[in-house]
């Protein structure tokens, strides 16, 4: 017998989402375990609306009210579930802190996911979206990840091959997309720890602290240094972090570009296609500091939008729209948003 689920009705998201856009939610639950999401999966009235699955609110954009179902992940539980010659596996329940998880990692003397220091957001949205940040992405860390499916009802355990991990991409955002929920995530953490310091902010930052051969734990501090500099905290400004990837085009384009302009940042990547700082390109059409009614792009870093108080979620549409228009009329690339739309 599964208890009577506490669900809320017409409960504000403002809180829930780092944007700070004002929108309700036609039912609420907070998430506790796998059987709650089975109970939710067997009662004919709420399988009948739409759902969200909500972790941390941090690579969301509200378009307006939604009426369905958000199920908020809000299950803890952090565990060390074996260890051998490789790595030592930490189990991480969705929803906890994504930042609190690292730095409780690095406590235990775990290295490996210090250059992914204070990204906003929860462990159960890590993998979606394959979160990224100073040479790595969380996809070099993980081993598997539990769901609970809503087709089936079952829990499924999935490796990380078939995560299908992408730059900010993933099987959840694809084929599971309407069917997962991720309940936890287990970690490999690496014995033979290497650091990884060659991105350029991160090399500069450890230079100027006199730092030359950084532990996990300086490391940490330094991109949380970086960051703090660079990206605006949502707990001050509203913001999803990087709004837009960084695109993907043929070395013939970026040739083609760069032959137009030499000063283009380009990365080339390991299947002979380059990526293109987004950041930079919106920068060029001079849209950094600009705002469109109460929406904005951050004056320190192009890539972020953000709300300057009261901002609809159409507002912020209407700023992207804006933005991909203008680099698109004058590079012809067609940038793609991170965060999901709902
Ligand atoms: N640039 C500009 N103007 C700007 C912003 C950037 O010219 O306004 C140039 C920079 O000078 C630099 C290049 O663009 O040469 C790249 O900038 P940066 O190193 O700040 O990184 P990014 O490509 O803008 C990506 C991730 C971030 C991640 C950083 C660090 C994406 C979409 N974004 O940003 O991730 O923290 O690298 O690794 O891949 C996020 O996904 O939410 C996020 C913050």
């Amino acid at each position: 017998m599964t208890p009577p689920l506490d669900i809320a009705h017409k409960v504000a998201l403002r809180e829930h989402n780092t944007f700070g856009v004002e929108a309700a939610a036609e039912a609420y639950l907070r998430v506790l375990n796998a059987d709650m999401l089975q109970a939710v999966r067997v009662s004919a009235a709420l399988t009948a609306l739409p759902r969200l699955v909500l972790g941390g609110g941090s690579n969301l954009l509200l378009t307006g009210d939604f009426a369905g179902l958000v199920l908020h992940m809000a299950n803890t539980g952090i565990t060390v579930i074996g260890e051998d010659d490789k790595a030592t596996y930490v189990r991480a329940a969705a929803g906890e802190s994504w930042h609190g998880f690292v730095l409780w990692t690095l406590a235990q003397g775990l290295a490996g996911l210090e250059n992914l220091s204070l990204i906003p957001g929860s462990v159960g949205a890590a993998p979606i979206q394959n979160i990224g940040a100073y040479g790595i992405e969380v996809r070099e860390r993980i081993s598997s990840v539990r769901y609970f499916d809503f087709v089936s009802g079952t829990i499924e355990n999935i490796d990380n091959a078939a995560c299908e991990f992408q730059y900010r991409d993933s099987v959840f955002k694809h084929r599971l997309r309407e069917r997962a929920v991720i309940l936890d995530v287990t970690f490999a953490l690496p014995k033979h720890w290497q650091a990884n310091i060659a991105y350029a902010d991160v090399t500069q930052e450890l230079q100027a602290r006199g730092v030359e051969e950084p532990n996990a734990s300086q490391i940490s501090i330094a991109v949380i240094a970086i960051r703090t500099r660079k990206l605006p905290d949502p707990a001050i400004i509203g913001n999803a972090g990087s709004f837009f990837k960084n695109p993907l085009v043929s070395q013939q384009q970026r040739d083609a570009l760069a032959a137009l302009h030499p000063q283009l940042v380009s990365y080339a990547q390991p299947d002979g296609r380059f990526k293109l700082a987004a950041g930079w390109l919106i920068d060029q059409c001079g849209w950094k500091g600009k705002s469109l009614g109460a929406a904005g792009v951050y004056e320190k870093q192009a890539l972020v939008l953000v709300n300057r108080g009261g901002a609809s979620g159409a507002e912020i549409v209407a700023l992207a729209r804006a933005i991909q228009h203008d680099v698109q009329a004058r590079f012809g690339v067609m940038l793609e948003a991170e965060p999901v739309f709902v």
